[in-house]
């Protein structure tokens, strides 16, 4: 067996520590306070939301597992021979392999994930099961520019799942959009999962687990402050909070402070007032023609699309010009 160090290219662009910094420091100072949800995935947030994937409330995973599993003869035969496949937020690339069983002699997989053991481990596991497969590993913040290996023969695919592309607000959503059209130009196309607009009480159940892990892994950020930001937040005065907002058609999810009370951040001092919130993500639902006009907007010509039958979410392939 080859050495682990040898099944890999291993890029780590990882954003610098002064980022997360800069980042509660401005976001504290705003008058809704506000952390950026990219945060969330250090090592214990990424676990714990591999753990979110499998609570029976969260249907995103499961609908789309099945959406890749069932219909992805369809998606390979779009995508043709020898591709070089994409992924942003790769996680445990879990998803993909029911991509990889289906393509046509595959022949690249960047993964691109901003926490770094998981694209390891994860990577290398995925480079062992799949010999053939030239496998590149980029620690990154996707939502910035990094460089990516060049094209192979055949199509490039980017793979976007798990409608991560519901975190942007729709003009953040269009921009990166579009800058992904210009990198996928020429032929390219791009695979992305999207949550649907449905029952309110669905979409609550999905963001306030019966469990709690949804509220752990949103109070991971204050745990995580504590320890890289020399912050001194006490868990026990905060709780999760996740709601839908019809009017926007978004999740809203906050850390709400149980009482007024004063919290260090490293070494400057925060005053919060009692149920003021910390906002730390939204997460944005479309219809299918929605967000098919969004990717228009973008750039792209939506092209396929498939959705389960009870309507939770869809996968669109889209062409880029
Ligand atoms: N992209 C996921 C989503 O919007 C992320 C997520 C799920 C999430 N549950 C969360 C983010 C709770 C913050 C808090 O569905």
């Amino acid at each position: 067996m080859k050495p682990t160090q040898d099944l890999i290219e291993f890029h780590d662009l990882a954003p610098p520590q002064e980022r997360f910094l800069d980042a509660v420091l401005e976001g504290f100072g705003r008058p809704q306070k506000q952390i950026p949800c990219k945060f969330l995935y250090d090592q214990r947030g990424s676990e714990l939301f591999e753990e979110i994937c499998e609570l029976p409330e969260y249907y995103p995973t499961r609908t789309e597992m099945a959406l890749l599993e069932r219909y992805r003869a369809d998606m390979a035969a779009a995508i043709g021979p020898y591709c070089q496949l994409i992924e942003f937020g790769s996680g445990a690339s879990r998803k993909v392999r029911l991509l990889l069983d289906a393509l046509d002699r595959p022949g690249a997989y960047v993964a691109v994930d901003i926490s770094k053991v998981l694209l390891r481990q994860s990577a290398v596991a995925l480079a062992r099961d799949y010999p053939e497969l030239d496998v590149v590993a980029i620690c990154a913040d996707y939502t910035r520019e990094f460089p990516l290996p060049p094209p192979g023969a055949g199509m490039r695919v980017a793979f976007f799942p798990g409608s991560t592309i519901g975190n942007f607000t729709p003009a953040e959503a269009e921009h990166f959009l579009a800058n992904c059209a210009r990198t996928l130009r020429g032929g390219g196309a791009m695979l992305i999962g999207v949550d649907l607009k449905k029952n309110p009480s669905v979409l609550h159940a999905a963001y306030n687990d019966s469990l709690g892990v949804t509220a752990d892994f949103n109070l991971n950020l204050l745990t995580r402050i504590n320890r890289e930001l020399g912050g001194d937040f006490d868990l026990d005065r905060f709780r999760h909070l996740a709601f839908y907002n019809d009017a926007r058609g978004r999740i809203e999810i906050y850390i709400e402070s149980l009482r007024e009370q004063t919290v260090a951040v490293a070494g400057r001092k925060f005053h919060l007032g009692k149920g003021e919130r910390i906002h730390t993500e939204d997460s944005c639902k479309y219809s299918v023609d929605e967000f098919r006009s969004l990717a228009q907007r973008s750039g792209f010509i939506p092209s396929a699309v498939w959705v389960d039958g009870q309507g939770l979410f869809s996968l669109h392939l889209l062409r880029a010009r």
